[in-house]
């Protein structure tokens, strides 16, 4: 299944690590969702304090107790419930192109530290799959599709394709960068490709304006799929993800 991006966390870590240095004491995970981002910052941090606006994916997240240096809180990232300057690291995944910019930017300057870091990272929109010979006929099928879904969420879209530029400028450090092109491949069967799909919100929102018409929509690409790998139907394909981030330090 997709995971967090290894390269992406190597990244942030070192520029934590460049920027601020030891110790490093306190993580914040902005838009945690069901915390999997989150349990990817506790090997670094004395304390991750994990912050969602849905109380449902917080509940998913409380579940896994595998790491006793987690808390989760419920909270809007532009109100984040910590003190001033006591943050080493705020980190969102796949989240920040929910917030307010400019609020969620004040509300980084307020809670950082000296030298602490902002890492905003999310996936840009752009998919290949590898199979053998059957790669470019696979992409296509994945990015036309693709390209239905994303029509609902257009403004959320917009920014992610902008690569965050709305976030970017609202950031009120100076010492600031874009960082893009990371690319992790993750070997996923069809089924995991459909999960992966429909766990997007676009198609959540396609489910929400009509049942029927976004199931069939997930069976027709699913099908598509099936007819072109034809005996290799069941084989991991390479699904190549193209990750951007956004870093930025508080001088
Ligand atoms: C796609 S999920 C990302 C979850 C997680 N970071 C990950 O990488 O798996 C985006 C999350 O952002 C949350 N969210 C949206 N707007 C938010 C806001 N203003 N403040 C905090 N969380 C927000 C949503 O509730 C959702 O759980």
């Amino acid at each position: 299944m997709i995971v967090d991006s290894p390269k992406i966390k190597n990244l942030i870590m070192s520029y934590l690590e460049e920027k601020k240095g030891k110790p490093f004491e306190l993580a914040v995970d902005a838009g945690c969702g069901t915390g999997r981002s989150t349990r990817t910052l506790a090997p670094y941090f004395q304390k991750v304090v994990g912050i969602d606006v849905s109380e449902s994916q917080l509940s998913v997240a409380r579940k896994c107790t595998s790491h006793e240096n987690i808390s989760y809180q419920i909270s809007p990232a532009e109100e984040l419930p910590l003190e001033d300057a006591s943050v080493d690291l705020i980190n969102a995944g796949l989240a920040a192109h929910w917030f307010n910019p400019e609020k969620f930017g004040q509300e980084a300057a307020r809670v950082l530290k000296h030298g602490g870091c902002l890492a905003l990272y999310c996936f840009s929109l752009v998919f290949e799959i590898e199979y053998k010979d059957k790669s470019e006929e696979l992409t296509a099928a994945f990015n036309e599709a693709l390209l239905i879904l994303l029509e609902f969420h257009k403004k959320v879209v917009c920014e992610v394709k902008a690569m965050y530029q709305e976030l970017f400028s609202a950031i009120p450090f100076k010492d600031k960068q874009r960082i893009s092109g990371i690319c992790e491949v993750f070997p996923l069967t069809v089924p995991e490709i459909m999960s992966f799909l429909q766990a997007i919100c676009s198609y959540k929102e396609f489910l929400e304006q009509d049942k029927d018409k976004a199931t069939a929509f997930l069976q027709d690409l699913e099908k598509r799929f099936l007819d072109i790998l034809g005996e290799s139907a069941s084989d991991a394909l390479g699904f190549h993800v193209y990750y951007f981030c956004l870093l930025a330090s508080k001088s």
